[in-house]
């Protein structure tokens, strides 16, 4: 199969952890007879140098004419990068909300899994992790409060600023359906969490989720309020199969949720619309405090790439060896800076991504 891979490479440690993933993916076609052709994309900061925004037409055409995206990170540090000093709305950020909406991609699905050799990085005691957890965040990623209505406005000498959230019930019915298709295939239980006890937008999320369940009558739905998950996160995560979301709660609970596996180095993302089309990205930032030192960790774009196998080309099997590679390696006692504990052998990104490269088709 030819599988024809739009690449955004992005800002900060973008390039240096997307090349890694590539020359992954690169050994897991020969290994497995396929090809890839790559299409080098620009969004963010890198876009914004060439073109004066953060992400054009064309790209979107052209990341429209691939099978899938694979991307790095886009953004820098907003004190001193001068995309900073643009209108919010040509920031690097803008490009990667532009791409999830022009693209539709709607579901976004971050695994959060703790993997018995990173034990050692979890802040959380071993009485809470014994055993280990597996969770995946079901964040909406086109609607909500990035994508509602903003404004600031000055009246009186007194500045105020608006953000609207707002769903309408379509929207929640279809990632409510993904959800719950997820779940199925999992541990079946589905935590949809909200502030019902506050938000409309919230209150009729609960109602249209409940909806949805009664077509899933195999999957246990329980809902949680955020400020309460963010608590049984740290308490009690193995309690977790399923999290279901919107926008921002997704945001805020996946980058604690990641924090829990050990880092958010490790956390992989897939961005879904309604065809077998994703956009694969690693779910932490461009770190532009570590950029082009060579310590960043990989991991979660190469295990982004499994996720785009598995999803956008349905080739489980190679997506599974990139995902034993990664543990092999993890076994073998290599981490970079990130994940490093006590004993074990401090590597850079590049012979991260070599050593899990060199795992693929071994048994
Ligand atoms: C993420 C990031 C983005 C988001 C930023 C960079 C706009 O934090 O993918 O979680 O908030 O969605
Ligand atoms: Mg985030």
């Amino acid at each position: 199969m030819n599988l024809k891979i739009g690449v955004i490479k992005g800002d900060g440690i973008g390039p240096e952890i997307v090349t890694e993933a590539m020359k992954v993916l690169d050994k897991t076609a020969e290994v497995y007879g396929h090809t890839c052709s790559y299409e080098q994309l620009l969004m963010g900061g890198a876009s914004i140098d060439v073109h004066g925004i953060p992400l054009t037409d064309e790209t979107i055409q052209r990341a429209k004419s691939c099978d899938a995206v694979l991307m790095g990170s886009i953004g820098g540090d907003a004190k001193t990068s001068p995309w900073y000093k643009l209108e919010p709305s040509k920031r690097p950020e803008a490009g990667l909300l532009k791409i999830r909406k022009e693209l539709n991609l709607f579901a976004n699905l971050r695994p959060a899994v703790l993997y018995e050799e990173l034990k050692g990085a979890c802040p959380l005691k071993e009485e809470i992790t014994e055993g280990g957890f597996d969770m995946m965040i079901m964040r909406e990623l086109t609607g909500g409060l990035y994508f509602g209505e903003r404004k600031t406005v000055e009246e009186n000498g007194v500045l105020t600023a608006m953000d609207s959230l707002c769903y309408n019930e379509n929207e929640i019915r279809r990632i409510a359906k993904r959800g719950f298709d997820i779940a199925m295939k999992r541990r079946k239980k589905v935590t949809s969490v909200d502030k019902a006890n506050v938000l409309d937008s919230s209150r009729l999320w609960r109602k249209v989720v409940e909806q949805a369940a009664e077509e899933y009558p195999e999957v246990t739905l329980e809902h949680m309020l955020v400020d309460n998950c963010a608590m049984q996160l740290v308490k009690d995560p193995k309690q977790f199969d399923v999290i279901l979301t919107e926008n921002m709660f997704g945001d805020i609970l996946s980058d604690e949720a990641s924090m829990v596996t050990g880092s958010i180095g490790m956390l992989a993302s897939a961005s879904l619309n309604e065809t077998k089309f994703g956009l694969y990205e690693p779910s932490g930032g461009s770190a532009p405090d570590i950029a082009g030192k060579g310590i960043a960790n990989p991991i979660a774009t190469i295990l982004s790439a499994a996720m785009m196998l598995r999803f956008s080309f349905d080739l489980d099997k190679e997506a599974e060896a990139i995902e034993e590679a990664v543990s092999r390696v993890l076994k073998e006692g290599c981490r970079t800076i990130d994940i490093m504990s006590e004993g074990k052998t401090q590597i850079g990104t590049a012979q991260m991504g070599d050593l899990i490269t060199g795992y693929i088709g071994k048994h």
